[in-house]
């Protein structure tokens, strides 16, 4: 069985094409394990890796500045966009500092389609959907059942302002939703609700048809590295046949962000880490189900 693995190993690099997804590890000092899971670059647990998180046992979490803190579990990663999902479930006992200090990393922001549901002291704002999509029902019941009592009876959602995408074709409300994805949530407007509880948050979603959903209990992040493309590229940071995009982050500077964006690729887009290469789907079947039962 051990030869066996040996030999599919020669395989994947006999045929991968572009750069090999340099199996589990990848990015030269840069541990991207945690327990079964790999992490896409510029992601990892170790010193060397541009945004680090935390590894609780196999999941990805952020880095909190206390242990006191509760953890944000990462729930998946869109290395196409850039994106990845952070789990928020309604809680009475975390407050808008608290979230921000999570959330607002030095090079990941909460995007443009999450909405932030806040409570206590809010300024003068009753129970209101705002652009959320969340229904005051559902919202009830999630408090209730996470025991929040009269603390959540009164509470607030705060997102940016988004196209609606209804009456809009598939085609172009999604060019409308791409439009907002370089787009970060103003922590201003959370500000200037005057609350001091985050509850949780929900995500906006568009289906491949068009309509749009919601996702109750996350939170999207958007990530970046420092520099714009002109400064990627003369660094050899993106991979071959990756994109760069320029984008303002979330804290006013400039950022960009490497991707695959080619038909039928996959991978991290940076050169430190998978880069890009097409997915050969039956090989990979059957390198899962060999390596599983060694
Ligand atoms: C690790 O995950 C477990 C199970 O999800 C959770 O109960 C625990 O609080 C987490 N530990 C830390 C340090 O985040
Ligand atoms: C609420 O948070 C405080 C401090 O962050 C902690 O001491 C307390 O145990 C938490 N309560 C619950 C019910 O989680
Ligand atoms: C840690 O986070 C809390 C909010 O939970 C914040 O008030 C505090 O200033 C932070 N401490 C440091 C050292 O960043
Ligand atoms: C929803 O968003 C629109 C467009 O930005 C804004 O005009 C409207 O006031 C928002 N509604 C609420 C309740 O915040
Ligand atoms: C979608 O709508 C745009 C304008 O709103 C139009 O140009 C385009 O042809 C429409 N596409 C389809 C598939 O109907
Ligand atoms: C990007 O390039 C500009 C101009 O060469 C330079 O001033 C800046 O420090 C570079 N930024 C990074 C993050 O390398
Ligand atoms: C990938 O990059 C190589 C080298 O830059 C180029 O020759 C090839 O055409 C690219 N492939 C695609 C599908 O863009
Ligand atoms: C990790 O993967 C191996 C092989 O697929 C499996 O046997 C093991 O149970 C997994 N461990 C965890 C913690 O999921």
């Amino acid at each position: 069985m051990r030869r066996l693995h040996f030999l599919l190993l020669l395989f994947l690099h006999a045929t991968s094409s572009a750069a090999a997804p340099a199996a589990a590890s990848g990015g030269v000092g840069c541990d991207r394990q945690c327990g079964n899971t790999t992490v896409p670059y510029p992601f990892g647990f170790s010193g060397a890796c541009p945004i680090r998180l935390d590894c609780n046992v196999t999941t990805p979490q952020l880095v909190t500045n206390s242990s006191a803190a509760s953890p944000y579990p990462i729930l998946s990663f869109d290395a196409t966009a850039s994106t990845f999902l952070v789990s928020l479930p309604p809680s009475c006992n975390r407050t808008v500092g608290e979230a921000r200090a999570a959330l607002d990393g030095s090079r990941y922001g909460v995007t443009s389609h999450t909405g932030l549901f806040l409570a206590r002291g809010c300024l003068g704002k009753a129970a209101a959907t705002g652009n959320c999509s969340v229904s005051a029902t559902i919202m009830k019941t999630a408090l209730r059942t996470a025991g929040c009592g009269d603390k959540g009876a009164i509470w607030t959602c705060v997102a940016a302002p988004l196209p609606p995408p209804q009456g809009l074709n598939a085609t172009a409300a999604a060019a409308a939703w791409d439009g907002e994805a370089g787009q970060f949530l103003p922590w201003k407007k959370v500000e200037d609700a005057g609350c001091e509880d985050a509850l949780t948050s929900a995500v906006s979603a568009l289906s491949p048809e068009g309509l749009p959903s919601v996702d109750f209990g996350a939170a999207e992040l958007g990530w970046w590295l420092d520099g714009t493309c002109a400064n990627a590229t003369a660094g050899g940071q993106c991979a071959r046949n990756a994109t760069c995009q320029d984008i303002e982050t979330s804290r006013g500077t400039r950022g960009h962000r490497c991707a695959c964006v080619v038909a039928g690729m996959s991978g991290d887009g940076y050169a430190a880490g998978d880069g890009c290469y097409y997915v050969a789907g039956e090989f990979l079947t059957s390198y899962h189900c060999c390596y599983s039962s060694q």
